[in-house]
């Protein structure tokens, strides 16, 4: 497969005056591969717009390399512009102007053909509405015309930094419906968001950040394997046996916690194992289910941002995960 961006050891740290140093990235890495809906997650303040403005050549970084469509940026940035969409904190908009008069400006400022104008709005679903004046939009509205605003110049890749940010469920949906259908068109497209759930069904892929490092990253169902305790849930015909199943697991090797009407096994190469031990013993299985875990709390447990009782998380506080 092709990277259609790869980011290496990238390193920012802000100084300021007053608050001294802040090392927003710290040696971040990023595949992202052509087609794929890439989900780039992290809680408020693990880097995520920091890499994104990095990579737009907004903010010069400290260290690391970044290339997109195998162009090194910044220094090549002139070359793959025109092929990359983004939208990078919520954009202003003329709020007398209607839709259709914002993208034909931005149109005619980018060189653009005029005839992608109604091909966008259509896209985006504010056909019907595109003559209406921005400021009586919704939110949900203003970010398709955001949205709209970075397709104009049909990118191959398209950057949307917390894309469902402020919008209610309904309009989450719509814009997972509506990145669905881009990645279907052949576009590679890249979110970020600090709640999971707003991207995880229809991410292909993720990176998950926390201080600015790379935790996790891959496949969907890789990283939730990766982090799934390979454990298994064991029933048998009749909860009396759970004991007795337990010692002869536990004599193979094999850890077991007993429960009231099933046993956790884990440490075990094949399911399969399982039944063929404890039927040797007469003792039959009745339900055998690989314990599964959810992308929720593997991106908890990586950032170190799960609740905890009577404690009230701050906002730069993540618990440090070893490299
Ligand atoms: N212009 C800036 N000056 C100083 N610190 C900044 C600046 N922008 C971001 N930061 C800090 O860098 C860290 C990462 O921020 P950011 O990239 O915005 O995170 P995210 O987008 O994941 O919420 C945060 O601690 C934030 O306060
Ligand atoms: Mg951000």
């Amino acid at each position: 497969m092709v990277a259609v961006l790869e980011i290496e050891g990238l390193r920012k740290t802000y100084r300021s005056r007053r608050r001294g140093e802040r090392r927003a990235l710290d040696g971040f890495d990023m595949v992202v591969e052509a087609g794929q809906v890439h989900g780039f997650l992290g809680p408020n303040g693990s880097g995520k717009t920091t890499t994104l403005r990095t990579l737009l050549g907004l903010i010069r970084p400290n260290g690391g390399r970044m290339a997109i469509l195998g162009q090194e940026v910044p220094a090549n940035l002139p070359a793959v512009v025109g092929k990359v969409g983004a939208i990078v904190e919520s954009p202003q908009f003329f709020p007398h102007f209607s839709a259709q008069d914002t993208l034909s400006l931005l149109a005619d400022a980018g060189n653009l053909s005029q005839q992608r104008v109604p091909e966008v709005l259509e896209v985006v679903g504010l056909r019907d509405r595109a003559k209406e004046r921005v400021k009586t939009y919704s939110l949900g509205m203003k970010q398709r015309l955001a949205v709209a605003s970075a397709l104009l110049k049909n990118p191959q890749l398209l950057i949307l930094d917390e894309p469902a940010n402020g919008l209610d469920p309904g309009g989450i949906r719509e814009m997972r419906d509506l990145m669905r259908d881009l990645s279907a068109s052949g576009m590679t497209v890249l979110l970020s968001s600090h709640i999971l759930g707003e991207v995880q069904q229809i991410c292909d892929s993720v990176t998950i950040i926390s201080l600015g490092r790379r935790v996790a990253a891959g496949p969907v169902a890789e990283v939730l394997a990766q982090h799934s305790s390979g454990g298994l849930r064991v029933r048998l015909e009749s909860s009396a046996d759970l004991p007795a199943a337990a010692q002869v697991l536990v004599a193979s090797g094999v850890r077991v916690d007993i429960q009231p009407d099933h046993l956790l096994v884990s440490g075990v190469d094949k399911p399969s194992s399982v039944t063929r031990m404890l039927a040797g013993r007469d003792l039959y299985v009745s339900e055998l289910a690989p314990i599964t875990v959810d992308l929720e709390s593997v991106f908890l447990e990586l950032t170190g941002t799960a609740p905890v009782a009577g404690q009230h998380r701050q906002v730069d506080q993540s618990a440090e995960v070893p490299a």
